[in-house]
């Protein structure tokens, strides 16, 4: 076989491996070193390129034209090669990062305050606002705090066992916030103004007005000549912020060991004004707390001098307001947490 025909073999043969290699071809980079391998200075067609100069004049006519047209062949490949490969990288990248605008968007719903988390907030906010601190007292109360000091007698009801989560003998889940007053006037001296809301638990079967666990905010005044008529107006102020100002209320004589004297306060119905309806049971009023001047005994109890300082103290039940506030008829609501009747109050 002469030069020129092994050369014209080697063109054929070239062109099949290149065909080949190409094909196999996946990135830009083995496209690039099948360029190098082929068209490359030291690549396989330059060779048969330089071989040529070895020829005669009649040989190569005939090996340099197809010589030439395989490389014309190869820059043409590769080029089309390359920019399939890049046509195939932009298209896998397009379908990673596939966003289809037609979707709806999500929906971000941000969390809302429970209702009775509103209402503490709100009463306390009247309270900051008439010059009143916010504090906070142990759920997990002593039978001193809870009872003795407040003056509730050995055989006041909420002291049995049936009416009272005990967890030992003298320690149980405080009754009511009042025995925040006595942990706060054990620690400071008068002048005090506070406000406490909390957790409170009593023994009463859950119905569509009770239930074993609720909330209360307690207030206390001391100072001195604090009188009966500082308490109403504290306490009709409170109301026609929370009720509104067209609210009437009165005061009606009543117990509790820790106060002398004592009133629970009525709001006039805020459904029939009145006229008496269900609500107010045909009362025309509605009762929304408890009250009085911190009783002699309790101020001595911790160590506040009676001749010098008195104060009044009230008991607000939560639930109660926001069930009057909202016209919610079941106190089991609120513990149920339903979204539904959740997101009726942010
Ligand atoms: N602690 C009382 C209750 O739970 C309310 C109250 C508080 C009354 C402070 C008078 C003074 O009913």
């Amino acid at each position: 076989m002469s030069v020129a025909e092994s050369l014209l073999e080697r063109v054929a043969d070239l062109q099949r491996e290149a065909e080949e290699a190409l094909h196999q071809c996946q990135s830009v980079e083995e496209v690039e070193s099948v360029r190098k391998r082929f068209l490359g200075r030291k690549g396989a067609l330059n060779e048969i390129l330089r071989r040529l100069s070895s020829l005669t004049e009649e040989e190569r006519r005939q090996v340099s034209p197809p010589a030439n047209r395989l490389k014309a062949w190869l820059e043409e490949q590769i080029a089309e090669k390359q920019q399939q490969i890049a046509e195939q990288v932009r298209q896998q990248r397009m379908r990673a990062e596939k966003l289809d605008v037609t979707l709806p968007g999500r929906i971000w719903t941000p969390g809302g305050l429970h209702p009775l988390t509103l209402t503490i907030n709100e009463i306390c906010r009247i309270f900051t606002d008439l010059g009143f601190e916010v504090v906070e007292g142990p759920e997990v109360e002593d039978e001193y705090h809870n009872f003795i000091a407040l003056n509730l007698p050995p055989y006041h009801p909420a002291r049995d066992q049936h009416d009272s989560f005990y967890i030992t003998d003298t320690i149980l889940l405080r009754t009511e916030t009042s025995a925040v007053q006595i942990r706060v006037m054990e620690t400071r001296r008068p002048p005090v103004r506070i406000v406490s809301p909390g957790r409170v638990y009593r023994r009463d079967p859950v119905d569509r007005t009770h239930s074993h666990t609720f909330h209360q905010v307690e207030g206390l005044l001391v100072d001195d000549r604090v009188t009966f008529a500082d308490l109403k107006g504290t306490l009709e102020a409170f109301v026609r912020r929370f009720f509104g100002a067209q609210v009437p209320t009165r005061f009606l004589p009543h117990h509790f060991p820790f106060t002398e004297p004592s009133a629970e306060v009525h709001i006039g119905c805020l459904v029939c004004s009145g006229e008496g309806c269900g609500l107010c049971k045909g009362t025309g009023w509605i009762e929304v707390l408890g009250c009085g001047m911190v009783h002699p005994w309790v101020l001595e109890n911790v160590g506040y001098d009676p001749e010098k300082w008195q104060g009044f103290a009230f008991g607000m039940g939560v639930e109660r307001l926001a069930m009057l506030r909202f016209r919610i008829d079941d106190i089991r609501l609120f513990y149920q947490n339903d979204l539904r009747f959740l997101q009726q109050f942010d």
